[in-house]
């Protein structure tokens, strides 16, 4: 038992030592310091396209210093796996979406996906550009991520094989979701049955009906195909998907300050230019989807949309002690909107 204990502990010290070195901006002196950026989505789309112009200017801004490789669609790893890697040091950056950081005990980044929370881009950025957004960022400091940017994706559709009208036609329907309880609990509310997937494996789920249905910006769906394999969408615009941008701490604070300098230049000029290929891309994609003959796309009536909004508002005031209730409230308070009252 005790051979093994020491074992146990020399591995771990080894890992531990391994990983630290894996994160360190290590560069020969003529070779550039590489960042690995790994994502899991298509590059086509609103975060792999800021990837890649983060990259670009990134070459750019450090005359060759600094080498950004993206490895976009889970080529490297998926949901979960990169945000691990992260932490370890494998890759340096990613940009996942706010609904996976519950899974590192950061649940306030849930509160993003509360259903009905963010009227328009404005109130989202209300958010994300003051206060709460900052406090939020800076509480992946302690899981040894340091958060730098939010970047857009839009607001999410619903798709299935069966017209998505009413709220009763949710009823039974298996949702694929992100990691987060704040989607369960939505897709609960409409009578849905949740199911956590990786995003990597969610076309393929559809397709083989192992789920019958789920949510994602239209860019996410076109892009990786989902609207081939699914009759029906319907654009509920009943929540918000976007990303935080973070780098693995350790590799952020040894970087010779002209350098990370630069690449906050770099953060910033790639979060403008991404959030406005977001707004476009969504809209295409929908067009795209039209185009492409294969799924019906639905405009709820205004009484269909105030019908979801009633059955999906209480998921505010359920989740509100899960998120933390002070965060909710100065949420509210960004967004200009009056708290709900309790149920
Ligand atoms: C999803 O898993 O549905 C999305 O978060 C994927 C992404 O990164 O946009």
């Amino acid at each position: 038992m005790r051979v093994c204990s020491h074992v146990k502990a020399l591995c771990g010290g080894l890992l531990a030592l391994l990983a630290a070195s894996a994160s360190g901006p290590v560069a020969a002196a003529d070779s550039p310091i590489v960042v690995k950026f790994s994502h899991v989505v298509a590059a086509n789309t609103p975060k792999g396209k800021a990837a890649d112009y983060f990259a670009k200017r990134v070459a750019e801004l450090t005359h060759g210093k600094v080498k950004v490789e993206v490895y976009p669609n889970s080529q490297l790893y998926k949901d979960k796996e990169e945000i691990e890697a992260l932490q370890l040091g494998s890759v340096q950056m990613l940009a996942p979406s706010l609904s996976k950081f519950a899974q590192l005990g950061v649940r306030e980044f849930e509160a993003f996906d509360l259903p009905f929370l963010f009227n328009d881009e404005k109130s989202l950025h209300a958010v994300t550009n003051g206060p709460v957004g900052k406090r939020l960022l800076q509480k992946l400091d302690s899981r040894g991520i340091t958060g730098l940017a939010y970047w857009d994706n839009g607001f999410k559709v619903m798709s299935a094989n069966r017209p998505l009208k009413s709220v009763e036609d949710y009823k039974g329907l298996r949702m694929r979701i992100q990691p987060s309880k704040v989607l369960d609990a939505q897709m609960q509310a409409l009578g849905a049955v949740p199911m956590v997937l990786a995003f990597s494996e969610t076309q393929q789920a559809l397709q083989t009906h192992v789920v019958d249905g789920t949510e994602n910006p239209p860019s996410n769906l076109y892009t990786q195909n989902m609207h081939l394999v699914q009759k029906h969408l319907s654009v509920t615009h009943h929540g918000y998907l976007g990303y935080a941008l973070v780098v693995n701490k350790r590799f952020w604070d040894g970087l010779p300050a002209p350098l990370q300098s630069a690449l906050s230049k770099a953060v910033a000029e790639s979060t403008q230019v991404g959030n406005d290929i977001a707004l476009q891309d969504n809209q295409q994609a929908l067009e795209k989807i039209k185009s492409a003959g294969k799924t019906t796309i639905y405009q709820p009536t205004l009484e269909e949309r105030v019908q979801l909004r009633r059955a999906l508002l209480p998921v505010q005031t359920q989740m509100a002690e899960r998120i933390g209730a002070q965060t909710l409230q100065d949420i509210y308070r960004a967004t200009g909107q009056k708290p709900i009252p309790a149920p």
